[in-house]
């Protein structure tokens, strides 16, 4: 067998089992996008046309004074003692992962986690203890036996996301700090789809719980609501520190252009004092998901990611087949972005959809279950 031959046949497999993937242009309106607060249809705010070129990595000519106004204007916004700019999220969660948890070290991870909290465990070559997805009892369980073999040297760590990305639920924050203060592990919390929407001046859900002295480590994407190239992780400055002569995901990477760092100086007062989008994002939420279940269609979590598992990928191709001719941009979320057997329609609601089109659509999601 060829590799050509190799690649074929997984391909055909792909198609055979439904799962095979490929880029579509937008079309019909957005509730796939992670836009939550619609920014990404608005003009940027205006901002110095600096250089549109990283040219290297940071710690190289990369540099620019831009960043360092960025990440202490984002420092302030949380309140954390320092933050470091990473080219996305992706990066950002892999590099901290596979750089601060080290061989023999013990981390706790929800089983739902984005697939670079995942990657960045296997860099990190730690000792994995995959937990049920907010099961505060299992949990635990994993942190006594943890505790329990007494090991001096190795640390423990819990990681999360704050709000799940596929499944609209809150991971309990609160009690997971708990749980860390109490076995002594430290906190790493994925804030990707939380930042700009939750909280005081829409910081995330780690601010709104007060809990920021309490982690070790919150990682944010621009990528998402904030509709901003780049992402973060914020922390103390000995853990900026740290990665910064340490992460690989920042030391042999091309830093972002500067231009990248005058639109986040721009956007950043917007979303800090737009309390209207988030309260817009919330009640739209909460109407979709009282139009859906009015109609009898049970939606998953609780926030304004709404997905409807289906179970089976054809069915939920051929749903978000039928919203899409309808003109709604819905897509099929398969796996392995979701465990077998759970695929579904992922909706995201954003601040700016219609009322009146939220109804049609939950119409649609109702007349679609019903003919799949
Ligand atoms: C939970 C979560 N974390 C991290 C990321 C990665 O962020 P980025 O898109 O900025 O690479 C994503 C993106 O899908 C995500 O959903």
């Amino acid at each position: 067998m060829t590799l050509f031959d190799r690649w074929t046949s997984a391909l055909d497999q792909l198609r055979g089992q439904g799962r095979y993937r490929q880029f579509a242009v937008p079309d019909g309106i957005d509730f796939t996008s992670n836009d939550y607060l619609g920014y990404a249809s608005l003009p940027n705010p205006p901002c110095p046309d600096l250089s549109r070129s990283g040219t290297a990595s940071r710690l190289l000519r990369g540099h620019h004074p831009v960043w360092d106004e960025v990440e202490s204007a984002l420092s302030a916004w949380h309140g954390a003692e320092a933050v470091l700019m990473m080219t996305s999220g992706y990066a950002a969660n892999e590099g901290l992962i596979s750089t601060v948890m080290e061989p023999g070290d013990w981390v706790a991870t929800d089983e739902l986690n984005h697939a670079c909290i995942v990657d960045g465990l296997r860099l990190a070559k730690c000792r994995r203890f995959v937990f049920r997805h907010n099961d505060l009892n299992h949990l635990e369980e994993g942190l006594k036996s943890e505790a329990a073999r007494c090991e001096t040297g190795r640390e423990r760590f819990i990681i999360t996301e704050s709000l799940f990305s596929m499944d609209g639920d809150r991971a309990p924050l609160r009690e997971i700090a708990d749980l860390a203060d109490r076995y002594g592990a430290h906190l790493v919390v994925d804030e990707a789809h939380s930042t700009g929407c939750y909280g005081p001046y829409g910081s995330g859900c780690v601010d709104e719980a007060g809990l920021r002295s309490r982690v070790l480590a919150s990682v944010h994407t621009g990528g998402k609501a904030l509709s901003l190239p780049g992402a973060y992780i914020a922390g103390s400055k000995l853990l900026t520190e740290y990665l910064t002569n340490r992460c690989r995901h920042l030391i042999f990477t091309t830093a972002l252009p500067p231009a990248v760092g005058a639109w986040w100086l721009a956007g950043l007062p917007r979303v800090q004092s737009d309390h209207n989008r988030r309260l817009w994002l919330e009640n739209k939420a909460a109407r979709f998901r009282a139009e859906l279940a009015a109609r009898g269609v049970r939606a998953g979590g609780t926030e304004y990611i709404v997905p409807v598992v289906i179970g089976d990928d054809a069915r939920a191709v051929a749903a978000a087949t039928r919203l899409q001719e309808e003109g709604f941009d819905v897509r099929a979320i398969r796996p392995p972005s979701v465990p077998p057997g759970t695929a579904r329609l992922r909706i995201s609601i954003h601040a700016d959809h219609e009322p009146a089109v939220l109804i049609r659509l939950a119409e649609s999601v109702a007349d679609a279950l019903s003919h799949v």
